[in-house]
C-alpha cells in the first residue's frame, strides 16, 4: 500500500521522447518529435486542433505505442507495461470523462475501489483531500450533470490527485471555458507544481495558459515540433507560423479560408 504522504514519491529523472513518429494507415500525424521535459516543470504543447498534440499525450500515457522512435521515463521506455505499471503518472481528459451515472465522490473512489488500493477509512480520506485541495468538498455528492463545465474540469483534476501522481498529463485544461474559468484552471495547474511538486505536461491552445505559467512551451503545427523555448522567447518568435498562431491578425480582405499559401 503506497504511504500516506502529500508528498509526490519523486523519484522522476524526466521525460525524454526521441524521434518519435506516428502514423495512422500510412498517415504521417507526428513526424521526428524529440523534446524533454524535467522533474517538477511546467511543460505545454501548444498548436492548433489536428496538430497531433492529444495523439502525443496518449503515447506519453502510454496507451499507444509510437510508429517509430520512443519515449522514455527514468531512462526506461514507456511502452514497456512494467514501466506504465510503476508510474505515478495521471491523463486529465479534456471532455473530463466523468461518468454521469455517479456522484462526484464515487467518480473519485472508482479506480482506487476497483483495484482495492485503500481500506474506507483511507479511501474515504484520501477522496475527500482530493476534493478540498480543489475546493470541491461541497460537491462531493453531487452528479456531474449538476456541475459548471469549470467544476467538472475541477472534478476529472481531483480524480487525478486522488492517486498521488508524480506527473499529470493535461489535455486541453481550459478549452470551452469562459476567460475566467480558463484563468481558475490554469491557477489549479501552477498550483499543484507549487504545493505537491508535480511534473505537468499540458497540451493546450490557450495562449494565456502557456504563456503565463510554463517553464517552457513547444509549438508543433501539422505533426512538425517548429519551436520549444521560454514562453518570453516563444512570444519574440520570428517565425512567421508561430507568430499568426500566437497573434492571428483578422484580414477580412484577405480571409485565410480563401488563401492559397
Ligand atoms: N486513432 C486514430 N486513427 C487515425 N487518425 C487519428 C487517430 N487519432 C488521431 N488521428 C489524427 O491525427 C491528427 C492529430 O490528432 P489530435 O492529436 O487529436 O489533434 P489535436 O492537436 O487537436 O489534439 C488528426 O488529423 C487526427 O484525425
Ligand atoms: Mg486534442
Amino acid at each position: 500500500m503506497p504511504p500516506e504522504t502529500k508528498e509526490p514519491k519523486r523519484t522522476s529523472i524526466g521525460l525524454k521522447i526521441e524521434n518519435f513518429t506516428k502514423s495512422y494507415d500510412s498517415v504521417e500525424v507526428l513526424r521526428n518529435v524529440s523534446l524533454d521535459v524535467q522533474p517538477g516543470e511546467i511543460f505545454v504543447i501548444m498548436g492548433p486542433s489536428g496538430s497531433g498534440k492529444s495523439v502525443l499525450l496518449k503515447h506519453v500515457a502510454g496507451l499507444e505505442i509510437p510508429t517509430n522512435g520512443r519515449i522514455m521515463i527514468d531512462g526506461k521506455d514507456i511502452a514497456h507495461p512494467k514501466t506504465r505499471s510503476q508510474l505515478h503518472m495521471a491523463l486529465v481528459f479534456q471532455a473530463g470523462a466523468l461518468f454521469n451515472s455517479m456522484s462526484v465522490f464515487d467518480n473519485l473512489a472508482l479506480f482506487p475501489r476497483e483495484h482495492r488500493l485503500y481500506d474506507k477509512k483511507v479511501l474515504n480520506e484520501k477522496v475527500m483531500t482530493a476534493l478540498q485541495t480543489l475546493s470541491l468538498e461541497d460537491a462531493a455528492g453531487k452528479f456531474p450533470s449538476q456541475l459548471s463545465g469549470g467544476m467538472r474540469k475541477r472534478v476529472a483534476i481531483a480524480r487525478a490527485l486522488v492517486m498521488e501522481p508524480e506527473w499529470i498529463l493535461y489535455d486541453e485544461p481550459t478549452s470551452e471555458l469562459d476567460p475566467t474559468m480558463g484563468a481558475t484552471i490554469t491557477e489549479i495547474i501552477a498550483d499543484l507544481r507549487e504545493e505537491f511538486g508535480v511534473t505537468s505536461l499540458v497540451v493546450s491552445h490557450d495562449r494565456d495558459l502557456a504563456l503565463t505559467i510554463a517553464d517552457r512551451v513547444a509549438i508543433l503545427m501539422h505533426g512538425d515540433l517548429l519551436e520549444l523555448d521560454t514562453p518570453e522567447n516563444i512570444k519574440k518568435s520570428e517565425n512567421p507560423k508561430v507568430k499568426d498562431f500566437l497573434n492571428p491578425v483578422i484580414d477580412i480582405k484577405n480571409p485565410r479560408f480563401k488563401r492559397k499559401d
